[in-house]
């Protein structure tokens, strides 16, 4: 892992080139898991239900196995970091896609603790991150569920921006759902300015003129 091995949020106001670190703390603090608290992992993991999670209820036995086949591991590709609030985990960050071009995010804070902002600090603080620690990574992607709204209220107020809309493409119980692509730039982090998704892109005229 590179960087620090605990790491405080800076919740001001705005999203752009914000610190990994710094004294307004925005009430959080993170600090790497690793497998010693798998207690806690557990713990956390079946204290809530997430309902915009293809398994919104998770089994303890399910939890443990999947951290035994490393995906709450931090190695090269993957970092798996805990939310603490006054000591209390309140969220779990899992960054992947590390050794791609674009990584991505898994982000789940504890629903006791939604609508508080920490899920703003938190895409904040990784977003932060991951793009001061891997000079090589020029955007970070996040997909969810088109109907999860507080995810994609908080990615927006971040400075993702929605690129991409997938129908049908998320399982769920009942029947799939819409998803919903969102990212960001570094070069939009780092001026704090959004730069327009270009969504009108076909070619022109009638399909029948289309090259090939
Ligand atoms: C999505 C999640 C991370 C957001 O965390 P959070 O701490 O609640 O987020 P914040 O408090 O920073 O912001 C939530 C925003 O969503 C808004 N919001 C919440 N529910 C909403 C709804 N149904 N419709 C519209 N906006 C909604 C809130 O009003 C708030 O915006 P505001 O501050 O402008 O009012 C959290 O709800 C969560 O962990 N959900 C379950 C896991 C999940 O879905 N993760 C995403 C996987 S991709």
């Amino acid at each position: 892992m590179t960087g620090q091995d605990s790491e405080q949020a800076n919740a001001s106001g705005g999203w752009a080139g914000e610190a990994t670190s710094g004294a307004d703390a925005g009430g959080l603090r993170f600090v790497p898991h690793d497998r010693s608290a798998d207690a806690s992992l557990v713990e956390f993991l079946t204290g809530s239900v997430w309902p915009f999670h293809t398994e919104p209820c998770l089994d303890p036995a399910v939890v443990l196995r999947r951290s035994s086949d490393g995906d709450f591991d931090t190695s090269g590709e993957r970092e798996c970091w805990w939310a603490l609030c006054g000591g209390e985990r309140i969220g779990l960050v899992v960054i992947f896609d590390l050794g791609d071009p674009t990584p991505m995010f898994d982000l789940r804070i504890a629903a006791r603790f939604w609508g508080r902002g920490y899920g703003t600090t938190t895409v904040r603080w990784l977003t932060a991150r991951i793009f001061s620690t891997r000079a090589d990574k020029e955007r970070i992607e996040a997909t969810t569920r088109a109907d999860n709204w507080a995810m994609r209220a908080v990615l927006a107020r971040c400075g993702y921006a929605k690129e991409a809309h997938y129908r049908q493409a998320w399982p769920g119980a009942d029947g799939a759902c819409d998803a919903v692509g969102y990212a960001i730039l570094r070069s939009d982090w780092l001026t704090g300015r959004t730069t327009p998704v270009n969504g009108d892109d076909e070619p022109p005229g009638p399909p029948s003129s289309y090259p090939g």
